[in-house]
């Protein structure tokens, strides 16, 4: 049986690469599956934030959610501190998992910079928690940008050895061979991986301190037209397939951006756009992100001014989801050897 499960943090600004390389596939997978989607509230606090604002953020990204589509009564929304299964399962495998494995992660390398003493414990066992977050639902298929590819295989990694370190007692409680799925990491799509605006060699991000290096799924229709405007570009005119765009990041980015927001390939696109400047090529493509993105934030604006009710989503999310995660929790607890309370 197949189990969807991800996560987005509170953290900064939802941005387009969020919205193609995640959230869209959120919706996508809907359709055929029983989905779980989560606003990692506790992941967001590795690095500091400021509290009034984090929980602003966490109602930004829920309305996001059910505003690009998701539907929060059939499947479940909810933020990760609600439900207390988290961060048991993730003590359980920080016990699992070893430091040299943490201490290998790019994105713990990126955030923690130079002074990595200073940089909290939590950033380091960052991807203990997120194995924990897709485990406590036996989760199959995780949805993601390229980006967190190498927290998925951790999530493996810490699966197998959970599978092997218990396997006696996984045995002897009745579970058979295995108690947690090795998960799948569903990176596909033309967007798994959208660049800065500004740098083509830089990926789209929340903490940029550069506006325009993003289009923000806040942002309004000025904003959207003027950073497409604005966009790096190099000289030449567009090439006339997907082949020609290999050393060319920015216009790579740019056609790939088109392809997402219209569901064509880049192939398409060119057949469309190739032998033509930018100066052509831009406005086409702000109009189009205008169109996809524009009713996204509009139905943002209108879910966020309802505080109370995305509270409710929340809530009634988190009961739904502490319902599949608790019997799981439980099998653990039982498998390490703990006492619980009956
Ligand atoms: P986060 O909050 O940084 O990003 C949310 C999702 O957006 C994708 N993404 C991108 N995709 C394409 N191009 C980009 N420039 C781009 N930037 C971000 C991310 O890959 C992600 O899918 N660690 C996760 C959150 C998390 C999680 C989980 C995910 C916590 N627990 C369990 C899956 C399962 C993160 O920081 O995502």
């Amino acid at each position: 049986k197949t189990r969807i499960f991800s996560g987005v943090q509170p953290t900064g600004n939802l941005h387009l690469g969020n919205y193609l390389g995640a959230i869209v596939n959120f919706v996508a997978l809907q359709e055929a599956n029983e989905c779980i989607y989560c606003v990692v509230d506790m992941h967001a606090i590795t690095v500091w934030q400021e509290p009034a604002e984090l929980t602003r953020q966490i109602r930004e990204v829920t309305a996001a959610f059910v505003a690009a589509g998701i539907d929060p009564v059939k499947h479940v929304v909810f933020n990760q501190s609600q439900v207390s299964a988290h961060a048991e399962l993730a003590w359980i495998f920080n016990c699992v998992a070893r430091i040299g494995w943490m201490n290998r992660m790019t994105q713990f390398k990126d955030k923690a910079g130079k002074d990595k003493e200073n940089a909290s414990l939590g950033l380091l066992a960052y991807p203990s928690l997120m194995a924990a977050d897709i485990l406590a639902y036996q989760a199959t298929h995780v949805p993601v940008g390229e980006d967190q590819k190498q927290h998925l295989e951790l999530t493996r990694d810490i699966a197998q050895k959970f599978n092997n370190d218990y396997a006696e007692s996984i045995a002897a409680h009745g579970f058979g061979d295995a108690y947690f799925p090795i998960t799948e990491p569903v990176i596909t799509g033309p967007a798994t991986r959208i660049m800065s605006l500004r740098d083509g060699s830089k990926k789209m991000s929340k903490s940029d301190p550069s506006d325009y290096s993003r289009i923000n799924l806040a942002d309004d229709a000025d904003a959207i037209a003027q950073k497409i405007r604005k966009a790096k570009t190099d000289a030449e005119p567009l090439p006339g397939e997907a082949e020609g765009l290999k050393g060319r990041p920015e216009a790579d980015n740019l056609v790939g951006i088109y392809a997402a927001l219209s569901g064509l390939t880049k192939d398409d696109v060119l057949r469309e756009f190739g032998g033509q400047q930018f100066s052509a090529f831009k406005p086409a493509l702000a109009d189009l992100a205008v169109d996809k993105l524009g009713p996204v934030g509009g139905e943002m604006r209108r879910l966020m001014a309802d505080p109370g009710h995305i509270d409710a989503i929340l809530a009634d999310g988190a009961a739904r989801a502490d319902a599949i995660a608790r019997p799981i929790l439980d099998g653990v607890k039982d498998i390490v050897g703990f006492i619980r309370r009956k």
